[in-house]
C-alpha cells in the first residue's frame, strides 16, 4: 500500500474516505478527534493544489427518518472551523447536482459529500458495496486516498469497492494507526484486553476472535451485564438476552480469562447502591463497576505488559457512575507497560477526564479490535 505522499496528487481531483462518524448528542459533537485527525492528509492534499472530495458515513440510515439525525452537516461546520479556508458541502451523494459541485471546484478546494450511507436507502447499495455505486463514485476522481481507519474492518462502496477502479493510497492516519498499533497486533504478554460499552452484539465477533489472543478479557458496561446474566440476576439492566447460550460457551472455554464485575453500581428509585453481584434485585439496573471489581481489575493492569482498552465500564456521563470508567482510564493511563485506548467511546470519555497519557490513541473501535483479532484490514485486502 503505497502512502500519500509517494504518489502524484498535485492538481488531481482526489476522493479522500475519512471516518467522520463523530459521537453526537443533542445536536452536538461530543468529540471531533476523529475529524482532527484527518486533518494531516486533507492540508497535505490542499497543499499539493488537489481538488478534495470527502467521503464519509455517520450513523445508520435504515430509514428516510435516520437521514435528519445523520446528516453529515454538523460535521462541515466543524471541518470549516478547523481548515478554515474554502470548505462546501453537497447535499446529494449522487448526480447531476454532485457533479455540477464537484465541476464547480477551484484547485485546494474541499467539497465534504453527505453521508454516503444515505445510498443504503437504495437496496443498501453502500454498505453492501455495490459495483455500480462504486464504479459511479470512482468515475468523479483521479485517485482514491483511504483515510478511514476507523471503517477499514467493513468493505462498503465507499472505501472498498472503489479502491478498485481508481489508482489509491492510504492517508497519514491510516499510515499512523497501523504503526501504533504494532503494539497489541504483536502484543508482548501478559496482554489484556478491557471491553466495555452498551452492545455485546456488536463486539461479540471480535470478542470470540480475540479470547484465543489475549490473557484477560476485562468486561464492563453492557457487555459485562450480558456475560453477568449468564449465571447472576442482572435485574432491569441493559444487556443481550439473544446471546447467552454463545456467552455461556465462552464463559466455559475462557473461565480464567474472561473477568467480570464482583460487584456494581445499582440504581434502584433513584437510590444509588454499591452490591455484591450476588445480592441483586428484579428492579435493580446496573450503571457502573464496584470499588472491589476495580481493584481486582488494577491488580491485572499492573501485571499486564500490554493493555487493550476499548469503550466504557459505565454511564460515565453521569457523576454517580463516573468512577469505574475513570479509575480503569487512569489505572491505564499510568501503567508501565504499552497501552491503547480506541474507538468513539473510549477517546470522548479520555477527554471527558483529560486522561489522555497512553501509547497510542487509535480512532478505531470495531476496526482496531477486528485488526488486533486478524491482523488484517479487510478493506484493504
Ligand atoms: C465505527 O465507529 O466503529 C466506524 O465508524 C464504523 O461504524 P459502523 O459500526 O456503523 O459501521
Amino acid at each position: 500500500m503505497k502512502r500519500i505522499d509517494e504518489i502524484d496528487v498535485s492538481y488531481k481531483k482526489v476522493i479522500l474516505r475519512c471516518d467522520f462518524n463523530v459521537p453526537i448528542k443533542d445536536g452536538k459533537i461530543l468529540s471531533d478527534e476523529r475529524i482532527s485527525s484527518s486533518l494531516e492528509t486533507i492540508n497535505y492534499l490542499i497543499n499539493n493544489h488537489a481538488k478534495i472530495i470527502i467521503m464519509s458515513h455517520l450513523g445508520k440510515v435504515k430509514t428516510l427518518a435516520d437521514k435528519k439525525n445523520n446528516s453529515l452537516y454538523l460535521v462541515y461546520e466543524r471541518l470549516s472551523k478547523l481548515l478554515n479556508g474554502n470548505v462546501y458541502f453537497s447535499p446529494y451523494t449522487k448526480g447531476k447536482e454532485l457533479e455540477n459541485k464537484i465541476n464547480s471546484l477551484n484547485y485546494g478546494d474541499v467539497l465534504l459529500m453527505e453521508n454516503t450511507r444515505f445510498e443504503d436507502l437504495n437496496d443498501k447499495a453502500e454498505s453492501e458495496n455495490s459495483d455500480e455505486l462504486s464504479k459511479y463514485w470512482a468515475s468523479l476522481a483521479d485517485i482514491f486516498v483511504n483515510d478511514a481507519f476507523a471503517m477499514t474492518h467493513r468493505k462498503h462502496a465507499s472505501n472498498y469497492g472503489i479502491s478498485k477502479y481508481l489508482p489509491n493510497a492510504i492517508g497519514f492516519l491510516v499510515d499512523k494507526e497501523i504503526k501504533g498499533l504494532e503494539c497489541i497486533v504483536n502484543p508482548k504478554r501478559p496482554f489484556t484486553v478491557i471491553m466495555g460499552g452498551a452492545k455485546v452484539e456488536d463486539k461479540l465477533d471480535y470478542i470470540i476472535d480475540i479470547l484465543p489472543k489475549c490473557d484477560y478479557l476485562l468486561v464492563g458496561g453492557g457487555i459485562a451485564n450480558s456475560f453477568l446474566s449468564v449465571n447472576y440476576n442482572v435485574g432491569l439492566s441493559l444487556y443481550n438476552k439473544e446471546k447467552k447460550e454463545e456467552l455461556k460457551r465462552l464463559l466455559s472455554i475462557y473461565k480464567d480469562k474472561i473477568i467480570m464485575p464482583s460487584d456494581v453500581v445499582v440504581l434502584n428509585n433513584n437510590i444509588v447502591t454499591t452490591k455484591n453481584i450476588k445480592d441483586l434485585c428484579d428492579d435493580d439496573s446496573i450503571y457502573d463497576i464496584g470499588d472491589n471489581t476495580l481493584s481486582i481489575y488494577k491488580d491485572i493492569i499492573d501485571k499486564s505488559m500490554t493493555i487493550f482498552l476499548n469503550g466504557t465500564a459505565g454511564k460515565y456521563e453521569d457523576n454517580r457512575f463516573e468512577k469505574g470508567t475513570k479509575s480503569l482510564l487512569e489505572f491505564v493511563s499510568r501503567a508501565n507497560c504499552n497501552s491503547v485506548i480506541g474507538g468513539g467511546d473510549a477517546i470522548s470519555s479520555s477527554e471527558y477526564f483529560n486522561v489522555n497519557n497512553f501509547s497510542f490513541i487509535s480512532t478505531g473501535g470495531g476496526a482496531t479490535l477486528a485488526y488486533i483479532a486478524s491482523g488484517k484490514l479487510a478493506s484493504m485486502e
